[in-house]
């Protein structure tokens, strides 16, 4: 009898174990109690604090959508409680969750910590809270305390629309999805060789011309990924500045910052084809193909035009985007870009630069005076710290090429993130196999692989402050549709949520990979994601 009891009470524990062991990422603390609450029509909520309006909001548009009801504000024991307590939750988009049959406490000291609180509560019910089909009229949710908080402040995803152009809905469905796993970043890659598409009201051709993809169109239509692709329009297509204003209010109320990426002065076949006129030396008898072999796609830095156009297009990017940085691309500057433009020669032999390299370094010292004079500061891939730059020290880094150069950078003194390719390009395959979608130009990145990604190493030493997190990029050249992009992004963003957000004690790869299959890929099925099933 005392046997069967024991084994009852391991059994029941066990139980109760895997019902709150459903959230990704995983918290840093958290302990299962006896008992569940029940969230039903007659459920009320209470709140101190106008940092819970954007929780409050998107857990009652959740709860209409898959219940028909809301929470109704009442004073009332059995309710949902908002407290603001910066005493008890000390860091910043932190939060102190308690579940008990009475009553759910929700604490935080800023709005992203309550928003974070309602994504765990939300991860601890019936998926079918992500669907959006009314069906479920009770909700059950285990008995738990939970203190929760960020390892990493920037926890960030980069989407391509440029290569690809993807939808303002299907940008709002990134950007929801990647919220839900507690990340906050989202870099908007939004100019590059085959496509530019920001609205800018002082240079309309840069859309009428730069973003529009096929036959009978300015752009090379061989510009990859056309010659792959279907031969029609879809690679069309650009933001208004209207959608942009929408999507930065949306992607607030999720507690998500953009990071605009305008991508100079290589990566500009879209904007150099718009205006010649002002980006190309006419004399320039280069003839030069990037990596990625596009054609003559660099803008000049010897030319005035260039500076007045480029501030031009600051000015209207940093009104439209709250965020304090803008991101200006660096990388991948093809050899041999101007090597024969005389107005290159000329400012060379005026400023005394002695190579490609420095004339780099001076365009980019521009480009942060630019910046500087519009509120703004520098984000930039690492080749901007090759040389000799004059940039200032808040200047963000962004290292692909390895995890080493994220150190260098940061050893440099500048503020860091982290996105190797080697763990953090899901435009890459996950295995190597004519069947699977993506990029075979790296090695193949497993879900396993970008688990077992350490942001920082003992060689990191002092400069481990300036690393300030870790991204994951979504490159579009082999995305020709929404499905392929859910399938490269899934399940690997679980992933990359929990190495941006989860400290080293508590990951451990067996656990999050039981959380993947048994509860994180049931939301992602609710709301009909196209993630990829086999291990
Ligand atoms: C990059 O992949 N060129 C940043």
């Amino acid at each position: 009898m005392k046997q069967y009891l024991i084994l009852l009470l391991l059994l029941s524990s066990l139980w109760a174990g895997n019902t709150i062991d459903t959230i990704i990422p995983k918290p840093q603390k958290i302990i299962a109690n006896k008992g569940s609450f029940h969230i039903d029509r007659s459920t009320g909520c209470q709140s101190d604090t106008a940092l819970s309006k954007n929780a409050l909001t998107y857990l009652q548009s959740h709860l209409l959508k898959s219940s028909g009801f809301v929470l109704k504000a009442s004073q009332k024991e059995k309710s949902i409680h908002f407290h603001y307590n910066p005493k008890r939750v000390k860091r910043a988009e932190g939060y102190h969750l308690q579940i008990d049959h009475k009553k759910i406490l929700i604490e935080a000291r800023d709005s992203a910590g309550f928003f974070y609180g309602v994504i765990t509560l939300m991860q601890l019910m019936d998926p079918a809270i992500w669907g959006g089909k009314i069906g479920k009229k009770e909700w059950t949710i285990p008995a738990c305390t939970i203190e929760d908080y960020p390892r990493f402040q920037w926890r960030g995803m980069l989407l391509d629309c440029s290569r690809n152009y993807f939808s303002k809905a299907y940008v709002k469905k990134f950007i929801d999805r990647m919220a839900q796993q507690k990340l906050n970043r989202f870099h908007w890659h939004l100019t590059d060789d085959e496509g530019w598409r920001i609205e800018i009201k002082r240079y309309p051709k840069l859309t009428k011309i730069g973003a529009r993809r096929g036959p009978g169109t300015k752009l090379p239509f061989s510009t990859y990924p056309a010659m792959r692709g279907p031969k029609t329009n879809i690679q069309s297509g650009y933001y208004t500045q209207s959608d942009i204003r929408e999507i930065v209010a949306y992607a607030k109320a999720r507690s998500v910052e953009i990071l605009p990426e305008i991508d100079v002065p290589g990566h500009s076949k879209a904007a150099v084809t718009a205006y010649p006129e002002l980006l190309l030396d006419p004399e320039d008898k280069s003839r030069y193909r990037s990596v990625q072999r596009v054609a003559n796609n660099t803008i000049n830095p010897g030319l005035e035009s260039s500076y007045q156009f480029l501030d031009g297009v600051i000015s209207e990017v940093s009104r439209l985007f709250p965020f304090g940085y803008i991101h200006l691309g660096g990388d991948e500057v093809p050899r041999g870009a101007w090597q024969k433009s005389p107005a290159i020669q000329k400012l060379m032999r005026r400023r005394g630069l002695k190579s490609r390299r420095e004339v780099q370094n001076y365009f980019f010292g521009r480009m942060d005076k630019i910046l500087a004079r519009h509120g703004k500061k520098l984000a930039a891939w690492q080749e901007v710290l090759d040389g000799k730059p004059k940039l200032r020290k808040s200047s963000l880094i962004m290292a692909w090429k390895n995890r080493q150069a994220g150190i260098d950078a940061a050893k440099k003194g500048y503020p860091t993130v982290m996105a190797p390719v080697q763990f953090l390009y899901f435009d890459q395959q996950y295995v190597r196999s004519k069947s699977e979608p993506g990029h075979t130009w790296s090695s193949p990145v497993s879900l396993h692989k970008t688990y077992a990604f350490h942001p920082l190493s003992r060689s990191s030493g002092n400069s481990t402050r300036n690393i300030r997190g870790v991204q994951a990029c979504l490159w579009s050249e082999t995305l020709l549709n929404e499905r392929i992009a859910d399938y490269l992004a899934w399940p690997r963003v679980f992933a990359l949520a929990e190495v941006a957000w989860s400290n080293e004690e508590v990951r451990e790869w067996n656990n999050f990979e039981q959380r993947v299959y048994r509860s994180g890929m049931k939301r992602l099925k609710v709301q009909h994601i196209h993630y990829r099933k086999s291990r």
